[in-house]
């Protein structure tokens, strides 16, 4: 999906300010990141972002999980599921997520984030190596059967339109950072797995 140009911020000039990101990341102990969370409904992507970031807690890490059911209560409670509203949606996440990056924080995102544009996008305003994409690969046989809202039901029925998975597309990762399946573990364990590969790919 392509991006909205803005144009209002023609006369609007950046102010640099004396604490940067590196001071902000170097007071907390820590690299800024983006861990994007990205898969269809039902995935397991809240209960997976919910556990790592108790983990990085543990480790004394500054952290922020921006979860897509919560921000649609507020800062995206204006937005539906058409797609111009989900590329909003991720638009304005991008930008709130490379807000915390600023300040030092690791942030968690648990986003179907369905348009591979989308999330090019929050990549392309991030430095290189700060967004990390993480591909929860649960086909959706096993996030209809799981159904922990009881909205593929729903949608089956023809109640909730545009549903992601049904009439609505899903664009999966082509290469991301980390892909991790989430069926036969259980969530505590497919967390852990999580964290030490970003322990082990020096993220974390
Ligand atoms: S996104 O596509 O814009 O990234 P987001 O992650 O914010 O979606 O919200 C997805 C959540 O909204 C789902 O987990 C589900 O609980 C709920 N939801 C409600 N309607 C839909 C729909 N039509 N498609 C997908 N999810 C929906």
């Amino acid at each position: 999906m392509t991006q909205t140009t803005n144009t209002s911020t023609s006369n609007i000039v950046w102010h640099t300010h004396q604490i940067d990101k590196a001071v902000r990341g170097s007071n907390k102990g820590q690299v800024p990141r983006v861990l994007w969370l990205t898969g269809l409904s039902g995935s397991g992507k809240s209960t997976i972002a919910n556990l790592l970031e108790q983990k990085l807690v543990a480790q004394d890490k500054h952290t922020y999980l921006l979860d897509g059911d919560n921000v649609r209560h507020g800062l995206c409670g204006d937005l539906g599921f058409s797609n111009k509203d989900r590329v909003e949606n991720i638009r304005r996440i991008s930008e709130v997520a490379k807000l915390f990056v600023d300040s030092g924080t690791i942030v968690i995102t648990a986003f179907i984030s369905p348009f591979t544009a989308d999330r090019d996008y929050c990549r392309e305003i991030l430095e290189d190596g700060e967004f990390i994409e993480i591909f929860v690969d649960t086909p959706i046989e096993v996030c209809e059967a799981r159904d922990p809202k009881g909205l593929y039901k729903k949608a089956r029925s023809g109640d909730i339109p545009d549903f992601t998975g049904i009439d609505s597309e899903y664009q999966a990762p082509q290469s991301p950072e980390i892909t991790l399946q989430y069926q036969d573990e259980s969530a505590i364990d497919t967390a852990e797995r999580l964290y030490q590969l970003l322990v082990a790919q020096g993220v974390v």
